[in-house]
């Protein structure tokens, strides 16, 4: 190894700036990790693939593979003290594709993410101003959900808006300011939901059917999609598999121990995610069991029926919707950052251009994503994902497989993973070293070869469910 790469490979958390403190770390990373993916997509996803099952497989695949995946990213990004495609680089030039694939990644979720991002805006502003009932009716077959959505301009202006506020925070670098104010949030946002949950339990008529469909384990549901998906769902939520741990990584200190940083982020974003689903997927059950396959809508068709059935619904739906804008934001910001800094480094642009470029994409992807389910609503890719369902789709399960995939080979055979063992254990004591080393060398290379070839196959329709 030449003196060279020595020292470039060595840098972490050195000459970058770094979190003050694990709190710091573990704040930030929890700040990206907690969004939509935890309230809007876990939910969906848990009651489309049959409830229990679903959580008890997501939990699982959270505690090992998760666990592995984000130790050996932050660890990877920790050594190295860059972001994904440097540190790839630095590592060994020949993988620096890994870092290249992660960098499209979000670029690809970050406009879906804000049309979604704009039909929270919509709901926190109809709240506000009085149209809960409204938006708690059906018309005809159809949720108002189902409505909103298939009018062409309304659903472009919202998202125009959320993508905008995020541009305007990332261009004028005042993340900062929003993130502290989420820090106070997100607490709150919990307890809210807590209260929600527990309102709702005890004035919703049948609503025990949904908890045991949510909480118990029916093992004749289970099929590779649920593990699919499961799999899916914890790269997104946990912003897994596209590079974003590997830069937090490179902020932390060396002292800080990654293997419990890793933990609580772990048990946070999955509690949220949790708790997500007890709100929303027993409330679905009570009142409109149809809703259950439904998928992306779930969450704006049924919570505002739960609201509109609350004494004082109005304002605590106010205030829901509101925080879920907050954590929507926190995230969107951490997405088009990532994706702004590597254009800013790759092509030696200007920050003000580069926001510029990556919101001029951002707007042309989210506007056919939006067009998905209105004026395009005929056009399914591969005869079944609307527009917005399909980058969904490529993303979280074709091409955060592939790069997890590659880094589990690359950690394991390139690299070694003694190396990110030795880095885990600068601050004292790996205890799952073990685990990890299984994991990482053997079951994760399978599986997530096993789970891509089947997610592929499904996607184009070869084989079905
Ligand atoms: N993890 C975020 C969520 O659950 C989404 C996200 C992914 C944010 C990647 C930033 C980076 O909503």
């Amino acid at each position: 190894m030449s003196t060279e790469k020595k020292i470039s490979v060595d840098a972490g958390g050195g000459n970058r700036g770094s979190f003050t403190g694990k709190i710091g770390f573990v704040l930030a990373a929890a700040g990206s990790a907690v969004g939509l993916g935890n309230i809007w997509r876990f939910p969906y996803l848990a009651a489309k693939y049959g409830g229990g099952i679903f959580l008890l497989v997501y939990i699982l695949l959270s505690v090992t593979f998760g666990f592995t995946l984000m130790v050996a990213e932050i660890a990877i990004g920790r050594k190295t003290g860059q972001s994904p495609i440097g540190a790839f680089r630095a590592l060994d030039k020949r993988f620096t594709f890994i870092g290249v694939l992660g960098a499209v990644v979000p670029m690809l979720i970050l406009p879906y993410y804000s049309v979604i991002g704009g039909w929270v805006t919509k709901y926190a502003f109809g709240f506000m101003t009085g149209h809960m009932t409204e938006m708690a009716t059906n018309i005809g077959e159809s949720t108002y959900f189902g409505m909103y959505i298939s009018n062409v301009w309304e659903p472009i202006g919202w998202f125009a808006l959320f993508m905008g506020a995020t541009a305007l925070i990332v261009l004028f670098g005042v993340q900062k300011g929003v993130e502290k104010v989420s820090k106070v949030m997100m607490p709150v946002l919990v307890v809210l939901m807590i209260f929600i949950v527990i309102y709702s339990f005890c004035t919703t008529d049948n609503v025990w059917e949904g908890v045991v469909y949510y909480l118990k384990p029916d093992f004749s549901k289970f099929t590779y999609m649920t593990v699919v998906a499961a799999m899916g769902q914890l790269f997104y939520s946990m912003s897994l598999a596209m590079g974003i741990m590997i830069t937090f990584g490179s902020y932390m200190k060396k002292d800080i121990s990654i293997e419990n940083s890793a933990h609580q982020i772990e048990i946070f974003d999955t509690g949220i995610a949790f708790l997500a689903g007890l709100m929303i997927v027993p409330a679905c059950v009570a009142y409109d069991p149809s809703q259950l396959t439904k998928g992306p809508g779930l969450m704006f068709g049924v919570l505002p029926k739960v609201f509109d059935n609350m004494f004082g619904g109005a304002f605590i739906g106010t205030v829901f919707f509101l925080m879920v804008l907050l954590a929507a934001l926190t995230s969107s910001i951490s997405l088009m950052e990532t994706v702004v800094s590597t254009v800013q480094d790759k092509w030696k642009l200007s920050r003000r251009v580069s926001c510029l470029i990556v919101f001029g994409i951002s707007i042309l992807l989210g506007v056919l994503s939006c067009l998905g389910y209105s004026a395009w609503d005929d056009i399914l890719v591969f005869g079944k994902f609307a527009i917005l369902d399909f980058f969904d789709f490529v993303t979280n399960s074709v091409m955060m497989p592939i790069i997890a995939l590659c880094t589990c080979i690359f950690v394991s055979f390139i690299l070694k993973p003694s190396v990110v063992i030795d880095e885990i254990s600068l601050s004292g004591r790996f205890r799952l070293k073990g685990m990890f080393s299984v994991i990482i060398r053997y079951i994760a290379p399978v599986c997530l070869l096993v789970i891509l070839v089947f997610a592929i196959l499904e996607g184009v329709g070869v084989i079905t469910v």
